[in-house]
């Protein structure tokens, strides 16, 4: 059974309980339409956690294009199914007037690591994600906040306002979870068609030959140039980014350095897909 909250002192009482009775408590941010790679992050929480509580709110402070807020999928019922089978305990789905009350003026903003890449592409994307993460976890003070690594820039803004408001949240990273072939999986992988859907494996693809040959020390703009033409022969139309930055900060490395990662944007068919891997 998972209970479905929709006040926070409904949430803030159950967890109480919790604290008195000396169980811990992890919380999973999620925008609904939830699929596999969310029910990763139920289960982390599980092994990390007596109590997982989920959140489903669909944040419109951070989608920059209002058509993308209108076709976001809202898919209450399934959701909750789904988090029943996953073991979750509660589900917060707050409404966006309690979230958001009249008069609301506060943004939080994370400089440096927010402002690159995903930022630049989708500016007040990242506002939209501090400010609402920052008040899930100050209004819940959960134990552990879980996120996906697929959303790489994103945790590491996490990480970072967590660490500035010393929250007492301990951020943990799930590393991402993929279709047989490759494809990481995200709600948005729905709105491709067949032949889109085939060709998106190159993205995966790209990124894991520029993992192998930056490895193997081909130069770092050397594999990202075949890595951009990969993608452009597998029918991408637009990349927004490809780029071996710094893990924790974003910055862009010229050459391998201390932790990295290898991150890209890119659309085909009209939808817009990043993805990362570790190197
Ligand atoms: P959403 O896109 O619903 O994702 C919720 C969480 O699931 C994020 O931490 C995301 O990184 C993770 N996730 C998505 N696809 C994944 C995959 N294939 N493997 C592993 N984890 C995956 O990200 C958001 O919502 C929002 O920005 C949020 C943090 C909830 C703030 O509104």
């Amino acid at each position: 059974r998972v209970q479905i909250i929709r006040d926070l002192s409904e949430l803030n009482l159950l967890s109480g309980q919790w604290c008195a009775d000396d169980e811990q408590f992890a919380l999973v941010p999620t925008m609904g339409a939830l699929h596999d790679g969310h029910l990763a992050l139920i289960a982390e929480a599980k092994r990390r956690a007596e109590r997982v509580v989920a959140t489903i709110f669909v944040n419109p402070t951070q989608f920059n294009d209002p058509a993308d807020l209108e076709r976001y999928p809202r898919t209450e019922e399934a959701d909750t199914a789904k988090l029943r089978g996953a073991g979750c305990d509660a589900v917060w789905i707050p409404a966006a007037e309690d979230i958001y009350p009249h008069g609301f003026a506060t943004i939080v903003r994370v400089a440096g690591v927010s402002e690159r890449w995903e930022g630049e592409h989708r500016p007040g994307h990242f506002d939209g994600v501090a400010t609402i993460v920052a008040k899930l976890l100050i209004s819940t003070l959960p134990n552990i906040a879980v996120f996906g690594e697929k959303d790489w820039q994103q945790l590491a803004v996490i990480r970072r306002l967590e660490q500035d408001l010393q929250i007492g949240v301990d951020i943990v990273g799930v590393p991402t979870v993929r279709e047989a072939d490759g494809l990481a999986l995200s709600s948005r992988n729905a709105l491709l068609s067949d032949s889109r859907r085939a060709q998106a494996v190159a993205l995966p693809n790209a990124l894991a030959d520029a993992r192998d040959a930056i490895s193997e020390g081909e130069p770092v703009a050397v594999a990202l140039a075949t890595a951009r033409q990969s993608l452009e022969d597998a029918g991408f139309s637009k990349i927004d980014y490809i780029a071996l930055v710094d893990a924790a900060t974003l910055e862009p490395l010229a050459a391998p350095a201390g932790d990295m990662r290898l991150i890209a944007a890119a659309a085909i068919g009209g939808v817009r897909l990043i993805d990362n891997v570790e190197i």
